[in-house]
């Protein structure tokens, strides 16, 4: 319950100062009466200031000429209640006094329980006001104030209606509802997209990633087939070497032993032939001689022979006479010249028997050197075969120790094929930069993590997002808004119902969800038929107007309840007859609040009010009771 009490007034317009309790009484009407321009307004439009800083109608500092020399400026202080709790605002407008011991100027001074609320913005000490009275300054106005000069509701468009009811049903949190479930929908929905786009880029990262991780496996395991591809060759080969190590052994221990032992016995055998060669020149030169010592024999005899035939001849021819001296020959000189003719032949004879024996045993020697030549051309051929055996037998072996270097050569070549080997065996797969499985594997994961968060976080943005929509729709124009907007509405056509009889007018309000604003519509009702509200007399829309606020504010009351209704010349253009209807229902109605009527008939009573008089006094309001 929100109840009004201590007001304090200074240099509000006509009022210099004044003190008024607003719930000087619990309960009840008092009727504020005065001539026009004596202040009744102000005082109001103080109240209405003071609570909300803006002004029902005029200018809150007093005009300049008339200040008092004293005039400090405007201040009101209202105190106030709500749900037992004790309440002050102290509002200034160019005060030049002090306010809790600071100049006021501006301020705005609010206390709660007696405490000050240090609040330096003033707009956030007048919102937390606002929440605390939970009225805001139209609603207000307009159901707990009713104010002379105020836009009548009934008259007022067709979107102000809607507003002012959306205020009074305080569907307005709709509104805000749905700009927040909006603007929230609009940022989750931003998530969501930047989210996706992110979960696309992973997608993208993780297939490309799962791409580079194949072709890495396949690099890897082909490295693999070809080392070991690389190893059983390496091995084949090594087998290779080791099987022709291992002829070559073979080849060595069956030959080359048995060379040497060939080797030997040859040259053991060449030691025999020696003296081959040499015999074979000596025979041959011999040869030679004894041919040489037969044709010296043979032409030995002839010369013998000659010579024989020549003594022959001399005997057979001896001449008669000396061919020099021309003496004859004697018997005895020709038989003497016979005879050494004779023993000459003799002496050749005899030569040529010893040159035939020369020449037969020449010839003998020659048959035997001729027959030793034949053998020791034979021997020569031997001997010559044997060394040509030899040099064969020689080259074998060389060739055979050439062999043993082979196999030599062959052993440091398996053993260095076999370093090899080993070397390439401890090889092992050493991928190239970027193409490492574990880190592509890793950075996978950390994709798969991510992806995995992003979906979850997606998830359950796409579940705030349904809900958020859920909300929007619902707090939309077309959602909760205009069926509990219907609901509310029709409470105030009920309660207007009560009122049907006391007018005459049946109201009746409803949304029109054709509109596409969901606008407030009225229809009023006479003697069972519609008419116009613009069309009825200015008596009959203060009445319609009074019926519908009450209405409405009987609504408003149920959430918002407040122990003050202020009406500022109601009665504007009632009858009498009318006058009293108003006042069966204020009078009603002040069973449970405090009731202010404003009115300038001086005569004006309801039974069992209390009156308060204000006058113009020298253009200043002064309270006279
Ligand atoms: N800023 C101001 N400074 C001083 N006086 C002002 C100022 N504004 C208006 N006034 C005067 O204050 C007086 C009070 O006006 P107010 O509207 O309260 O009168 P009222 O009692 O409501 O009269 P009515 O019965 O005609 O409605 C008027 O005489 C008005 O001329
Ligand atoms: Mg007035």
């Amino acid at each position: 319950m929100l109840s009004f009490h201590k007001m304090r007034i200074e240099g509000f317009a006509s009022i210099k100062y004044l003190e008024f309790d607003w719930g000087a009484r619990e309960m009840g009407i008092t009727i504020i009466s005065a001539r026009n321009g004596s202040g009744k307004s102000k005082l109001i439009n103080a109240l209405y200031w003071a609570l909300f800083g803006d002004s029902i109608s005029g200018a809150v500092g007093m005009w300049e000429h008339i200040r008092p020399k004293e005039y400090k400026g405007t201040l009101v202080e209202i105190n106030f209640e709500k749900d037992g709790e004790e309440y002050k605002i102290i509002r200034c407008f160019e005060y030049k006094g002090k306010v809790e011991g600071r100049a006021g100027k501006n301020g705005l001074f609010f206390y709660s329980g007696g405490k000050l609320d240090l609040g330096r913005d003033k707009k956030g000490v007048q919102s937390r006001i606002n929440r605390l009275i939970s009225y805001s300054k139209e609603l207000f106005l307009n159901t707990v104030i009713f104010g002379q000069k105020q836009q009548r509701l009934m008259d007022d468009k067709s979107s102000n209606k809607k507003k002012f009811f959306e205020e009074a049903f305080e569907v307005t949190i709709f509104q805000d509802a749905y700009t927040r479930a909006n603007n929230l929908l609009s940022k989750i929905s931003g998530e969501f997209n930047s989210l996706q786009s992110e979960e696309k880029a992973l997608k993208r990262d993780i297939a490309n990633y799962k791409e580079r991780i194949e072709i890495s496996k396949n690099l890897e395991r082909s490295w693999h087939k070809a080392h070991k591809e690389k190893i059983k060759s390496m091995l084949e080969n090594i087998q290779d070497l080791e099987q022709e190590l291992e002829d070559s052994e073979d080849s060595k221990n069956d030959s080359i032993w048995e060379y040497e032992d060939q080797l030997k016995k040859l040259v053991e055998e060449r030691e025999c032939y020696k003296n081959v060669e040499k015999e074979y020149n000596e025979c041959q030169s011999d040869i030679s001689r004894l041919r040489t010592d037969i044709s010296l024999d043979e032409a030995a005899i002839k010369g013998c022979k000659k010579h024989i035939a020549v003594y022959t001849k001399n005997i057979e021819t001896f001449p008669d006479v000396c061919g020099e001296c021309g003496r004859p020959y004697t018997k005895k000189d020709k038989e003497k010249a016979t005879e050494t003719f004779r023993a000459r032949i003799d002496g050749f004879n005899r030569d040529i028997k010893a040159y035939t024996l020369a020449r037969e045993q020449h010839e003998k020697q020659l048959l035997a050197k001729i027959e030793n030549l034949s053998s020791l051309n034979q021997m020569k051929k031997e001997y010559l075969d044997l060394l040509s055996k030899i040099s064969a037998l020689e080259n074998k072996i060389l060739e055979a120790k050439k062999d043993t270097k082979l196999a030599e050569s062959l052993k440091s070549k398996i053993e260095r094929e076999k370093e090899k080997l080993i070397r390439v065996k401890l090889e092992r797969y050493e991928p190239e930069p970027g193409t490492k499985i574990e880190d592509l594997q890793s950075k996978l994961d950390s994709f798969t993590k991510k992806i995995k968060v992003i979906r979850k976080k997606l998830v359950k943005l796409q579940v705030e997002i349904n809900r958020v929509n859920f909300a929007k729709e619902t707090f939309s124009n077309k959602g909760i808004k205009p069926w509990l907007f219907n609901m509310l509405l029709e409470q105030v056509n009920s309660r207007l119902e009560d009122y049907e009889n006391l007018s005459g007018f049946k109201v009746v309000f409803w949304v029109d969800m054709e509109s596409a604003n969901g606008d407030i519509r009225v229809l009023v009702n006479r003697y069972g038929t519609e008419v116009p509200y613009e069309d009825l007399s200015g008596g009959q829309q203060q009445l319609i107007n009074l019926t519908t606020i009450f209405a409405i504010n009987e609504v408003v009351q149920e959430t918002k309840p407040c122990g003050l209704f202020i009406g500022d010349e109601l009665f504007e253009s009632l009858d009498t007859t009318n006058v009293e209807v108003v006042a069966n229902i204020l009078q009603d109605k002040a069973q449970e609040k405090n009731i202010f009527l404003v009115t300038h008939l001086l005569d004006f009573n309801i039974q069992n009010s209390a009156i308060v008089r204000l006058e113009n006094v020298n253009g200043f309001t002064t309270l006279l009771s």
